[in-house]
C-alpha cells in the first residue's frame, strides 16, 4: 500500500526500514506519549519484530510515515470486533526532527479516509494523554472531535493520568 501526500508518504513497512525506524523511535519524548507496548529503549531488533508483525497482518493496519528516502514515523489502527466492528482506534508518532511541519496532520487526514473506505468503518478514535497538546491539535485539524475525558484511565511513567477521547465519525 502507498498513499502519496504533499508532506509525506504512507506506505507498507519493509524489512529494510528497521535501522531507521529504531533511530527515530528510540526517544523518551515519544515513548512518554505512547502505550508501554512501544519499547524504550527501542532497538533495531524491536523494529524488526514490529515490522514483521505489521507485514504479516491481513488486513494490513500499521503503516510507515516516510519521506522520499526514509521512514520517519508510524501510523496505524486496531480494528475492533463483534458489535464494535464498525470502529477502530488510531495511533501515530513521528521522529522528533520532523515535528511541527504538519506531517502527521497530513497523514491522519489521509489514513482516516483510507481506513473508513477500506473497512467500512463509522468511527475512528484516539485517546491522547491529557498533556499531549500537539496531538489534540493534530486530531482537531484532521476532523476529530473531543467527546470526553477518561479520568484516571491510564498509568504512564508511574503517574495516573486522564486520557482525552477524540473521535472522527462519518
Ligand atoms: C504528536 C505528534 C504526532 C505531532 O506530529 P506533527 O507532525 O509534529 O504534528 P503537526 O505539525 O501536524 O501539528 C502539530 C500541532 O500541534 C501544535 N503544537 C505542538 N506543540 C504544542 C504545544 N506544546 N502546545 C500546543 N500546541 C502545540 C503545533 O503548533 C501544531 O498546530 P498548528 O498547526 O495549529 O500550529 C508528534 O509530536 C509526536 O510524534 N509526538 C510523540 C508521540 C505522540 O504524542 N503520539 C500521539 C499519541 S496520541
Amino acid at each position: 500500500m502507498i498513499i502519496e501526500l504533499e508532506k509525506c508518504n504512507i506506505r507498507s513497512y519493509q524489512p529494510s526500514d528497521a535501522e531507521t525506524l529504531s533511530k527515530y523511535a528510540n526517544n523518551r519524548k515519544i515513548w512518554l506519549n505512547l502505550r508501554d507496548g512501544f519499547p524504550h529503549p527501542y532497538t533495531t531488533d524491536d523494529a524488526k519484530n514490529f515490522i514483521s508483525m505489521a507485514m504479516s497482518k491481513n488486513p494490513e493496519t500499521y503503516f510507515a510515515i516516510c519521506t522520499k528516502t526514509e521512514v520517519i514515523g508510524g501510523i496505524g489502527y486496531s480494528l475492533h470486533t463483534d458489535i464494535e466492528r464498525i470502529s477502530a482506534e488510531i495511533g501515530y508518532w513521528l521522529g522528533e526532527p520532523f515535528w511541527g511541519k504538519g506531517i502527521v496532520t497530513d497523514a491522519m487526514k489521509a489514513l482516516t479516509q483510507y481506513a473508513v473506505n477500506t473497512h467500512g468503518l463509522y468511527r475512528i478514535y484516539a485517546v491522547p494523554y491529557e498533556t499531549n497538546k500537539a496531538s489534540f491539535r493534530v486530531l482537531e485539524k484532521a476532523g476529530y472531535q473531543l467527546e470526553g475525558r477518561m479520568r484516571k484511565s491510564a498509568i504512564k511513567d508511574g503517574k495516573v493520568i486522564d486520557q482525552l477521547l477524540y473521535a472522527y465519525v462519518i
